[in-house]
């Protein structure tokens, strides 16, 4: 078991370097599989998702070399058109990765994927889509067996804005005969990422960011080098992180447009946030008054996965806050363990009515997802005393050396690995 000891009460100075996004460089890495050509990605973070999908890359006959923090990737030699349970439940991007072995192999037998326990997570959207544009696909026995022999472009109008429906789509668009139009498409920093890296191999795609994309599909992509976007989330959770703890952090690599929704609720609230090229410089100033209606959203709604963390500053605001999480049905696991740091925190259905209190104290606490366990962890630097944070190697899923960057903003923080 790992955990995290943390001793609350610090202000946090000093500068963050933000690594690259772990939901811009998933996609991007199932992308490497349509180019039988080297692709360099720089900046590589040492996430345990990347990892894994890198794994998936391997399994399927691609070379993956890292080089320090250069990914070598060549998916020249890919055979192999099946990823098994072991590798495809441990992430929710193994899914994504299905649209790029049809457009290159026509053929695809996938494991459901896995990912955060924060919602039932289906993937009918994703089914819908690839059979709008001719896949066969047979579900059953948790396994997705596809027969994409006569995948061609086609329009498909997604019910709902998902990102990965989104990325799926666009992946088997690619080098599929014809037009691919998405309607009512996700419209995140990380799509817009990926159709540069895309078009940047030689894709012809447009309408990336907006609600309609169009893929025009061609016969072959090169291999360039590529450096993906930032984290987004992990600004944000460090910007939460510096107002609730207090102090100053700048945030180097941070594209402010990318967390504009966090910004307007911190910035006059509690925090000065002031921007300076690709920096942002968080100052908190006082105590956060509350959150009167904070709903999360697709971008450039409030992100469902800045919710935990927001939800950790709301419990320590004057006032009552009232946070609706509109993506995913089970997405509050964090609140029980904040209730036992003394927040006064009810949730009906899918709203929270967060009573602010001065300050949290110290507990033990179990994470239940990515971003839930990071708010646990801000909730203890913010905390009186000591907390303990159990189950910390679903954190490393997504925040590479998280306690040694706190550490040296000054925040007590030890990792204890306990087997
Ligand atoms: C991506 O997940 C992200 N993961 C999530 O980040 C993020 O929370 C989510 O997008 C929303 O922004 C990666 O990019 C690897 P969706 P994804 O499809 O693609 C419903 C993190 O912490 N839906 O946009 O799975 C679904 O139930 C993770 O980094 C269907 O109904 O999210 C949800 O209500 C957590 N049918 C909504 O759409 C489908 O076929 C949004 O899901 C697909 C989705």
């Amino acid at each position: 078991m790992k955990k995290y000891i943390i001793v609350g009460g610090n202000k946090l100075f000093g500068s963050v370097n933000v690594p690259c996004s772990k939901n811009a460089y998933l996609p991007i890495l199932a992308g490497c599989i349509l180019c039988d050509e080297e692709i360099i990605l720089k900046d590589c973070p040492n996430f345990e998702d990347i990892k894994s999908m890198c794994d998936i890359l391997k399994e399927l006959g691609a070379s993956v070399i890292k080089q320090g923090t250069t990914l070598c990737v060549n998916c020249k030699n890919i055979t192999n058109h099946t990823i098994p349970h072991n590798l495809s439940g441990k992430i929710r991007s193994s899914i994504f990765s299905l649209g790029a072995i049809l457009s290159r192999l026509k053929r695809a037998i996938i494991a459901y994927p896995g990912g955060c326990d924060i919602g039932s997570r289906p993937i009918d959207l994703h089914i819908k889509g690839l059979e709008a544009m001719g896949v066969k696909i047979q579900d059953k026995h948790g396994f997705l067996n596809c027969d994409g022999c006569n995948l061609a472009g086609g329009t498909i109008n997604l019910d709902f804005p998902s990102v990965g429906a989104t990325e799926n789509i666009i992946l088997a668009g690619i080098l599929a005969k014809g037009e691919t139009k998405i309607i009512n498409c996700a419209k995140e920093p990380e799509i817009v990422d990926l159709a540069n890296f895309l078009n940047k191999m030689g894709a012809n795609i447009c309408g990336e960011g907006t609600s309609t994309i169009t893929i025009q599909g061609v016969k072959k992509l090169h291999g360039i080098e590529y450096t993906p976007i930032s984290d987004r989330i992990i600004t944000g959770t460090y910007a939460i992180a510096t107002a609730i703890c207090g102090g100053k952090v700048e945030l180097n690599n941070a594209n402010q447009e990318h967390i504009h929704a966090l910004i307007s609720k911190i910035n006059n609230n509690c925090c000065k946030v002031e921007i300076k090229n690709n920096k942002i410089l968080v100052t908190q100033e006082r105590r956060p008054k509350s959150f009167q209606k904070l709903e999360t959203m697709p971008y450039p709604g409030f992100p469902t996965d800045l919710q935990s963390q927001i939800v950790t500053l709301a419990s320590i605001s004057k006032g009552t806050s009232i946070i609706t999480e509109n993506l995913f049905e089970t997405r509050f696991k964090h609140v029980p363990e904040l209730v036992k740091m003394g927040a006064n925190i009810v949730v009906k259905g899918k709203t929270a009515v967060v009573a602010g209190v001065s300050q949290l104290y110290g507990a033990e606490v179990n994470t239940s997802d990515l971003r839930g366990g990071a708010a646990l962890v801000l909730a203890g630097l913010g905390a009186n005393g000591y907390t303990t944070v159990n189950g910390i190697e679903i954190i490393d899923r997504g925040y590479e050396n998280f306690e040694q960057t706190l550490t040296s903003l000054g925040a007590d923080i030890k990792r204890v690995e306990q087997n």
